[in-house]
């Protein structure tokens, strides 16, 4: 028996790359594995590769810089596999290559607000009871 049989996982940007690989992985090792992409057609196509090997995957499209995106892919998590236990807050870009100083700013925002800030708003929808919820500011801030 395998540490992830019975398991649900949630894997963003698994429609290739690393995060494909991670999803293949888990699969491989028995968990149900919520694949998440901003590109539904990669995301199926990995479900499609999951299943044909024999193991039990989901598509959801994703954009993971968007909180209310993370929220929904929690919700598919659990109305398809009935709870979520692993979440992998893959998804990634890098920036435009530039000299610093013609840094397309809006470009910039864009690696931030997926690397950073979905990586932040990814983590706040998971919590361990799997209910999607949103970040809370402090009552003092
Ligand atoms: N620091 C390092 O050593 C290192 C090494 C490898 C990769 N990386 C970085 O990790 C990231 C991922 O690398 P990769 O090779 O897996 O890239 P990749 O392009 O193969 O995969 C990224 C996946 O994320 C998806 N995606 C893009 N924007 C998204 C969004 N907003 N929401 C959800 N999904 C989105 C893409 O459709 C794609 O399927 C890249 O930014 C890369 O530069 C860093």
């Amino acid at each position: 028996m395998s540490t992830f049989d019975g398991r649900v996982a949630l894997v963003t940007g698994a429609g290739s790359g690393i995060g494909a690989a991670i999803a293949a992985d888990l699969a491989a090792k028995g968990a149900k594995v919520v694949v998440t992409d901003i590109d539904p057609g990669a995301a199926q196509r990995m479900v499609d590769g999951i299943t044909g090997a024999g193991g039990e995957a989901a598509a959801f499209q994703q954009d993971a810089s968007r909180p209310e995106e993370s929220e929904a892919a929690v919700r598919f998590a659990v109305d398809t596999f009935g709870a979520l236990h692993h979440a992998v807050n893959n998804a990634g870009i890098g920036p435009k290559q530039a000299p610093v100083g013609e840094i397309d700013l809006a470009d910039w925002e864009r690696v931030i607000g997926l690397n950073l800030s979905g990586v932040l708003t990814g983590c706040a929808t998971r919590s361990p009871s799997s209910s999607p919820r949103t970040t809370r500011r402090s009552p003092r801030s």
